[in-house]
């Protein structure tokens, strides 16, 4: 399988590394045996039929910030467009960082495959919570097959859980931890006295944050997760301006300790209900949602088989990478290990 990658940071890296160590395992359990033909950052590409040679890309890209400058394989300022309908991928990781104020650059990424006739798998959040409707339609009438487990939970299997259980059962409500810098953020002001700006540099320093951590303290990357879940699990055409937000960045220290005091704890929680909610509340201490450190939790209440709860990493980027793994490993089972 030829697979393009768009956003060469974190993620893209952490999946390249995977790839490359996990190769003999997954050629021999599923056959696969992916070459990268094309990895795109923000400064330009590297392009090869025969599959790019992992080391070099990573080495290139620590060494000079952008894979752009690999001997022979390296181009400056590209159009990604041109690149991923041209470079004969079969599949094109989205992997781009999450970015409110620019969804289009995502989203141009995502159609450009579509009408090429690949298949996707997006990492990046944003394109989904704004156009997720409309995107799901260009996949279908290209007849190609979109994947985005990691947009939520990261590595964890929260969208396919709660799928199964729809399957056999009825989900009436879901309450969620789904954001892994607040928890932290939250855990260690519980935990360690900090304040929240302590907090949130320690965040931003693990990796767990995006890029502009607003996103994360205020809720918004809680709500687009749920806007994501509640469009593919609970079949609502919800976008962001169905999600009441609200963030922690003005949740003062007392409230935690307060609420600790009390045997209760402070979660940034998303609630799918008759409504989509997210914003801080207070949950029971040592309860299926109370997850410590960037840990995620979500609890599913299902009308015949009670409360179903999965509990996890919900961020970093092998973690996410895992995910997109999984995300190219079922589009491969679903080709019948074709191309
Ligand atoms: N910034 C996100 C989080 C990354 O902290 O959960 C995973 O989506």
């Amino acid at each position: 399988m030829k697979i393009a990658i768009v956003g060469f940071g974190v993620v893209g890296q952490a999946l390249v590394r995977l790839l490359r160590e996990r190769s003999g395992e997954l050629y021999r359990r599923h056959g696969f045996a992916p070459r990268i033909v094309a990895a795109i950052d923000t400064r330009g590409a590297a392009l090869s039929a025969q599959g790019l040679d992992i080391a070099a890309l990573l080495r290139t890209k620590a060494s000079d910030g952008t894979v752009a400058t690999i001997p022979d394989c390296g181009v400056s300022r590209v159009d990604n467009e041109q690149v991923i309908a041209e470079c004969g991928a079969h599949v094109l990781v989205e992997a781009t960082p999450s970015s409110l104020r620019d969804p289009q650059p995502a989203i141009r990424h995502l159609k450009a495959a579509f009408r090429a006739g690949l298949h996707v798998v997006s990492v990046n959040k944003v394109p989904l919570a704004v156009a997720f409707p409309g995107l799901r339609e260009l996949a279908d009438y290209n007849r190609v097959m979109f994947r985005f487990s990691g947009t939520v939970g990261a590595g964890l299997p929260v969208l396919a859980l709660a799928q199964q259980c729809a399957l056999g059962d009825e989900i009436l409500s879901v309450r969620a931890v789904l954001n892994g810098t607040t928890n932290y953020i939250l855990w260690r002001m519980h935990e360690a006295g900090l304040d929240f700006a302590a907090a949130l540099a320690e965040a931003v320093r693990l990796g767990y944050a995006e890029t502009d951590p607003s996103a994360d303290v205020d809720g918004v990357d809680t709500a687009m997760k749920t806007v994501i879940f509640a469009n593919v699990v609970l079949d609502r055409a919800a976008t962001l301006a169905d999600v009441q937000v609200a963030g922690i960045r003005d949740l003062p220290r007392e409230r935690i300790a307060t609420a600790a005091a009390a045997g209760r704890r402070v979660k940034l929680l998303a609630e799918l209900g008759e409504k989509l909610r997210v914003g801080p509340q207070e949950i029971e201490a040592h309860g299926p949602l109370d997850v410590p450190a960037n840990l995620n939790a979500v609890s599913l209440s299902l009308r015949h088989g009670g409360e179903v709860t999965l509990r996890g990493p919900g961020a970093g980027g092998v973690e996410t990478a895992t995910g997109v793994l999984r995300d190219l490993l079922d589009i491969w089972h679903a080709l019948g290990s074709a191309p």
